[in-house]
């Protein structure tokens, strides 16, 4: 069988990586990974301070979890123990303990290896972080989307009107500068743009070009 392809997509909170790893995925008919979501896994089933707990303790804990994948494009199911993780997830509390367990090495290490592991067996789309600078630095193509601040709070803003929701702009953008400078900061694997990767700033672009960008970018 020949080597699986990878592709990776990084850049901060908010910036639309989801929204294009599905699509480019559909696109490449392969699934796509969203790393974010097992970072959020993982820290809902720990709970509220397991960043305190010993490194010992958490090796232990995150050693009995396994997470696995299937289907291709937005249809890409991904599970912890074989439940799918689903919108339980997707709460700012959640995103923020997940930044904050995602600063610690022997929590990185562990969910690195769990992405590896399905780098080997599946071609991916792989969303996140660190994908192009870490996890995968062989990868075949390598993006960085970014967008400001005030912009990703914006699409935010958007995003939960669609869904019924109301948030407050100020709130948003808070949350948004609070968790960037984080996983900006953080000693190990801070977010930041792989030497080999195609920055694309997406503040003016709407999704259809970001997406055009990508697609060249794979194919070129
Ligand atoms: O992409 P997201 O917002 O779902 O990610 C939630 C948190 O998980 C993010 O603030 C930092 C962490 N994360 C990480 O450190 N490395 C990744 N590859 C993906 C997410």
């Amino acid at each position: 069988m020949a080597d699986p392809l990878i592709v990776t997509i990084d850049g901060p909170a908010g910036v639309g990586k989801s929204t294009m790893a599905k699509r480019l995925a559909r696109a490449l008919s392969i699934p796509y990974l969203d790393t974010g979501a097992m970072f959020r896994a993982v820290a809902l089933r720990l709970g509220d301070g397991a960043w305190e707990r010993g490194e010992a303790d958490l090796a232990s804990a995150l050693a009995g979890m396994e997470f696995s994948l299937s289907g291709v494009g937005e249809d890409s199911v991904l599970s912890l123990d074989g439940a799918p993780i689903g919108d339980e997830v997707r709460t700012e509390q959640v995103a923020m303990w997940a930044s904050n367990l995602a600063t610690l090495p022997v929590v990185r290490a562990s969910l690195k290896a769990a992405q590896q592991t399905l780098g080997k067996r599946f071609s991916l789309v792989a969303e996140g972080r660190d994908m192009g600078s870490v996890v995968f630095p062989t990868a075949r193509r390598k993006f960085f989307l970014d967008a400001t601040a005030d912009e990703r709070a914006r699409r935010r803003l958007r995003q939960l009107a669609d869904m019924g929701k109301t948030a407050d702009f100020d709130d948003l953008r808070e949350q948004i500068a609070r968790r960037d400078h984080q996983d900006r900061n953080r000693a190990e694997a801070p977010l930041r743009p792989a030497p080999d990767a195609v920055i694309i700033d997406t503040t003016s672009l709407a999704i259809d070009e970001v997406f055009a960008a990508l697609v060249r970018g794979v194919r070129g």
